[in-house]
């Protein structure tokens, strides 16, 4: 049977469809699927890349049970000089390898001492919050994700040289989010190296210490990871892997407390559903064992994901010619699962632009309709592996700030939003908030 080819357009000389999909990925989205159907190819600078705008094209991509792509590829186009040899940026047995090794950091003995050391930082940090004239959410969580990151992820405590860590991490962050790659004259992808640099020589000088050690961050336990026959990180490996994992962790975290709260801003009556809760639990600190009772929470947090999944596409890089749906894949394609578009689908969500996080309820359960229409987190292989310690630092979060504070959003706000490359608001988020005495 003959294959049909891929329909799709360039869209601008040089930029393709870049600016547009930076812009507004979700109104892209839409044209593109009256015009071509749930399967089209666009063009983000000079690469072709092809949309599967439905729950099966996700699970193709994703679970990729017929190996037709790589990760490492895709990745590597944005990440490589920044972020080398992250887990996304690798495949096959060697990702398999890395990623049995990080378990690590993620089991729930791990789990229940990060929630512990957060609970102190979240209380402190967000104590003073209230007092602020003119507070802007958006950078309040960044900074404080980022100290979290300082703390939870490398253990240092809040001082110079955990600002100088931040500074450089904020610099390579930056960094890889620029169209332009190129160092020159201190531009941000020069700082974005130095600060790479400054990283790498600060953790290996670190490893032997932490190593020996019986601290109880994610970099000591990356350290001491050791497989069922004694296998153990290399120096490098170390390095790589903590690094990345900041990464990983630092702004899809921002993004979905940021939509959790304007969401929460807009439906003060889930902020009650949620403080009720907190009422019936009783107590000062959420610990680990506290979190499953934290439904409603996880209700709201599942809602905002499906609305504003920070990741809005996920790619991967065919290595053979493949086909899906009749349409003929060639090796060298880019190939994206589209988490944006299959979250907003009619015929999945009722109503699908409705904050309505009771449609996760087990008796309406519309995200088990299909295993992939629900894939903020991915799936597969690659699927993400902080979602438990997200889920912790999310809920954590929202008890501490719920307890003490009530949301308020200004007269007529709707939160302007940048759906990519890592969705954000892009203004500064101008949520109020009022002391509960
Ligand atoms: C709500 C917050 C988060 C979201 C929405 C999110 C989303 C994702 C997605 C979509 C992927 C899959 C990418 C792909 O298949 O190409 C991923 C992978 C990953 N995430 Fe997350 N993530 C979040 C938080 C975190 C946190 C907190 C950590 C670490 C503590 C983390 C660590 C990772 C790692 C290491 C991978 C790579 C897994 C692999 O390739 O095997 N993420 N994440």
């Amino acid at each position: 049977m003959s294959l049909k080819a891929i329909p799709g357009e360039s869209g601008l000389p040089v930029f393709g469809h870049t600016l547009r999909f930076m812009r507004d990925c979700n109104s892209l989205f839409d044209d593109m699927h009256n015009k071509y159907g749930s399967v089209y190819y666009n063009k983000f600078l000079s690469h072709r890349a092809v949309h599967l705008l439905s729950p099966e094209g996700n699970e193709f991509v994703l679970l990729d049970r017929e190996n037709n792509f790589s990760s490492r590829l895709a990745w590597n186009r944005a990440l490589k000089a920044l972020f080398p040899n992250g887990l996304m940026l690798r495949d096959g047995d060697d990702h398999r390898y890395h990623r049995r090794l990080m378990g690590a950091p993620f089991k729930a003995a791990a789990l229940e001492h990060y929630v512990e050391r957060m609970n102190v930082d979240v209380a402190s940090q967000i104590s003073s919050w209230g007092l602020i004239d003119n507070f802007q959410f958006y950078p309040a969580i960044k900074s404080l994700t980022l100290d979290l990151a300082a703390s939870i992820f490398i253990g240092e405590d809040l001082n110079q040289e955990a600002a100088q860590v931040n500074q450089a991490f904020v610099d390579l962050v930056n960094a890889s989010l620029v169209l332009v790659r190129y160092p020159m004259l201190g531009n941000k992808y020069q700082r974005g190296l130095e600060g790479r640099a400054f990283l790498e020589a600060h953790f290996r000088s670190r490893i032997a210490d932490k190593k020996a050690s019986s601290d109880t961050d994610m970099f000591a336990e990356i350290c001491r990871a050791e497989g069922d026959e004694g296998e153990r990180f290399s120096q490098q490996d170390i390095v790589d892997h903590i690094i990345f994992l900041m990464m990983a962790a630092h702004d899809t975290t921002t993004s979905s407390l940021s939509s959790i709260c304007y969401a929460l801003g807009k439906h003060p009556e889930w902020q009650n559903k949620i403080r009720d809760e907190i009422s019936s639990l009783g107590k000062s600190q959420l610990l680990y064992g506290d979190m499953s009772e934290f439904k409603t929470s996880g209700l709201v947090l599942k809602e905002a994901l499906r609305l504003y999944p920070p990741l809005p596409t996920i790619p991967r890089a065919a290595v053979r010619d493949c086909e899906f749906q009749g349409f003929q894949i060639k090796a060298g394609d880019q190939v994206m699962a589209c988490p944006s578009f299959t979250h907003r689908m009619a015929d999945i969500w009722s109503d699908p632009q409705r904050f309505d996080p009771e449609r996760f309820n087990d008796d309406r359960a519309e995200d088990k309709q299909h295993r992939h229409a629900w894939v903020p987190f991915g799936g597969g292989a690659h699927k993400c592996l902080g979602i438990k310690f997200a889920e912790l630092q999310i809920k954590l979060l929202l008890f501490h700030l719920l307890k003490n504070y009530q949301i308020r959003i200004p007269a007529g706000y709707e939160m302007p939003y940048q759906p990519a490359p890592i969705g954000k608001p892009s203004d500064m988020l101008p949520l109020k908030l009022e002391v509960i005495v």
